[in-house]
């Protein structure tokens, strides 16, 4: 992989101290790491908490003007970045930058680079909810060099709750790994992506189910590097941990709980998509029997007799118009790429991913994940063991290849 560089920015406010772990989890993969920090940063965090954590001194506004350097630092570190996060971002910042002013080391930064910028407001309701702050918010996001780490609403410093949170930690870096793998281009601008995930429970009485170990993560990165590309995205999901959708503020979100309800959701939202990609665990079968009250322990039948489940993504391939793109998933175990191959020409699908769920750090609920991707001409593309991100990513890259 080549070397990645991320110039991080630190602005005045209290959330400064929730970007150390960012910086933390980025130096500790390997990515290199520079951090900036203004005069009022200062005041919450020190430049040897980020100098620390990044293994590399900060750079505060004194060494920008007693610099000895053989070139002007915020030339140096402006053609060094390949990414600059600003988080957080205070209104003051945001409004120098919608103006263009450079009066210190960071500004002048962003004037003197190129790389895309990835902006993580943080404030007060009231200071966030100005027309004068949202003017400049919309003003700056008209450059496409910017990409938004929208605040959220919650509880904030100043014991307000309302706008004004500074994206967590968590989604900060995810935003940040898809912009390192973009380089801020936004392919995916205009398109609409469905994507079905988790997996579908089959009730057979309020409080049973035959259902599947997926936990969703694969679609919840595939719905996330979707939108960091541009995308309109919608994602149709079978139960999934509230704290994988959270991050998911801008996808609209279709929960189901059945194969027969991600059935009619998918073709609901059919027509309009560019993109669909059915990564669900979709059952295979449910039970014949359904109670509409819990069963009563002896009263549990020793057997059940099964039905078979209707093949969605089959469904979807004879419903779809040419310009739609339909993606399915083949989570084998062994040989995983002739039996994924077969299941692409039986859906008549446009791509399939084969994912053996028997490798380690692969498969239901791990992080990472590994898969040869194979399309309808035939083209195949082995990926060795990576995020679900990175892979979400490469499937983009692979459909638009
Ligand atoms: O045949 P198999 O279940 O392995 O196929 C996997 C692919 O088919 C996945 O894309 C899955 O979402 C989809 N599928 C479906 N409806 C089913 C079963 C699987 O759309 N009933």
């Amino acid at each position: 992989m080549p070397s990645q560089r991320v110039l991080f920015g630190i602005t005045g406010g209290i959330a400064a101290y929730k970007v150390c772990n960012v910086v933390s989890a980025l130096a500790k993969e390997g990515i290199e790491v520079r951090v900036i920090l203004t005069d009022s940063a200062q005041a919450f965090v020190s430049p040897l908490t980020f100098a620390t954590l990044s293994r590399h001194p900060a750079y505060v506004d004194r060494t920008f003007w007693d610099a000895s350097n053989d070139r002007p630092l915020h030339i140096e570190l402006g053609e060094w970045a390949d990414l600059f996060v600003i988080a957080p971002l205070t209104a003051n910042t945001l409004a120098k930058l919608t103006y263009g002013l450079a009066d210190n080391l960071l500004t002048n930064t962003v004037l003197a680079s190129i790389c895309p910028v990835l902006l993580a407001p943080a404030m007060n309701t009231d200071m966030w909810e100005q027309r004068s702050t949202q003017r400049n918010w919309r003003e700056l996001l008209i450059d496409p060099r910017y990409h938004s780490a929208d605040p959220s609403a919650g509880i904030l410093a100043c014991d307000r709750v309302g706008t004004g949170r500074m994206a967590e930690p968590e989604e900060l870096l995810v935003q940040i790994r898809s912009l390192l793998h973009t380089k801020g281009k936004r392919d995916l601008a205009g398109k609409r992506v469905l994507i079905s995930a988790g997996g579908t429970r089959e009730h057979f009485d309020p409080v049973r189910f035959i259902g599947n170990p997926s936990t969703g993560k694969m679609g919840v990165a595939i719905a996330q590097a979707a939108l960091h590309r541009g995308a309109q995205v919608t994602l149709v999901h079978a139960p999934i941990n509230s704290h994988l959708l959270a991050p998911l503020r801008n996808v609209r979100l279709v929960p189901v709980m059945s194969s027969a309800e991600m059935q009619q959701a998918m073709k609901d939202h059919l027509s309009v998509a560019d993109y669909i990609v059915m990564s669900a665990a979709v059952g295979d079968v449910r039970s014949d029997l359904y109670s509409d009250t819990k069963l009563p322990k002896n009263q549990l039948p020793t057997s059940l007799d099964l039905v078979s489940i209707p093949d969605i993504v089959a469904e979807l391939s004879t419903l779809k118009k040419p310009h739609q793109t339909l993606v399915g998933f083949a989570a084998q175990t062994g040989d995983y790429v002739t039996p994924a191959i077969d299941k692409l020409k039986r859906k008549n699908l446009d791509a399939i991913v084969a994912n053996p769920v028997d490798q380690p750090n692969s498969g239901f609920g791990s992080d990472t994940n590994q898969a040869v991707l194979i399309d309808r001409s035939g083209r195949q593309l082995t990926l060795p063991t990576c995020s679900k991100l990175e892979l979400a990513h490469q499937l983009f890259d692979f459909l638009q290849a």
